[in-house]
């Protein structure tokens, strides 16, 4: 197996609250790998770790079998590891594809031309529509965003997120704040991702997670307490006592 992300010994602690304790995780080239845990067990604070949101008390990240630790978000970005933006970073009244377009245009430099019209031609038309069609939005292309369902406003998060070609892409709760029936469309889209792009998530449906990771970490009180395919982390003792209970076989 080759890991594309891994963490050694990796810590933080805010004043004497330690959030993350001695974590060392590998995610393999290619894996859906989720990360779940309890409310506070310090999920959120390791991906933040990961892409250089926060920086660890003690410890290393690696991507690639490099350390990374101390590279800023924006370098981190650079090398391949990206995070989906927050719901309130879309462009509420630009269009799907104008909000694409923006992304790519960012990655290769040029000047963002919020205002002009998005050209209907070229490489990176072709890589938006490409993009957009791997995330079931072609036929929003030219839906202004705040009028889509937020399923589709996730979608597009996603999609925003994937315009810098990241090899690695963390998901804190993708599912969170939409509709069952459309958080389901958000983890198919996932699925199918090419696996060229390693995926991390952080997700709270058990049924969701049981779908679509490979593999499982199960984070308590900061501290990993088991990693594993799912089937072993549904049959582990542990894990139903200090989390699933028995929401594992629902
Ligand atoms: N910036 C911070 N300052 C102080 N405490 C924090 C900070 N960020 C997170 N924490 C604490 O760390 C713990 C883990 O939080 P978090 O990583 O958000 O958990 P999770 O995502 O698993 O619900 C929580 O108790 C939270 O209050
Ligand atoms: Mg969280």
């Amino acid at each position: 197996m080759s890991a594309v992300l891994e963490t050694r010994a990796l810590s933080k602690s805010y004043g004497r609250f330690v959030a993350n304790s001695d974590i060392n995780l590998t995610i393999a080239t290619g894996a859906r790998h989720a990360l779940i845990g309890p409310n506070g067990a310090g999920k959120t604070t390791l991906v933040n770790l990961l892409t250089g949101v926060a920086r660890p008390t003690s410890g290393e990240v690696l991507l690639d079998g490099k350390t990374i630790t101390q590279l800023s978000q924006h370098e981190r970005v650079k090398r391949g590891m990206t995070r989906t933006f927050q719901i309130n970073t879309l462009f509420p009244r630009l269009t799907v594809l104008q909000s694409i377009m923006l992304a790519l245009c960012e990655r290769e430099g040029l000047a963002a031309r919020l205002f002009a019209k998005v050209p209907r031609s070229g490489p990176l038309f072709d890589e938006a529509l490409r993009l957009l069609e791997s995330l079931r939005l072609l036929p929003f292309a030219d839906t202004v965003t705040r009028e889509m369902p937020y399923g589709r406003q996730r979608l597009l998060e996603i999609g925003l997120g994937l315009a810098s070609r990241p090899r690695v892409l963390l998901l804190d709760e993708p599912a969170a704040g939409i509709p069952a029936g459309e958080s389901q469309e958000v983890f198919e889209v996932i699925a199918g991702l090419s696996r060229d792009v390693t995926v991390v998530f952080i997700e709270h449906d058990m049924h969701l997670v049981f779908r679509f990771a490979e593999r499982i970490t199960v984070l308590v009180a900061g501290s990993v307490l088991i990693e594993g395919t799912p089937a072993e982390i549904a049959d582990d003792a542990r894990v139903r006592e200090v989390y699933l209970g028995e929401a594992v076989n629902d």
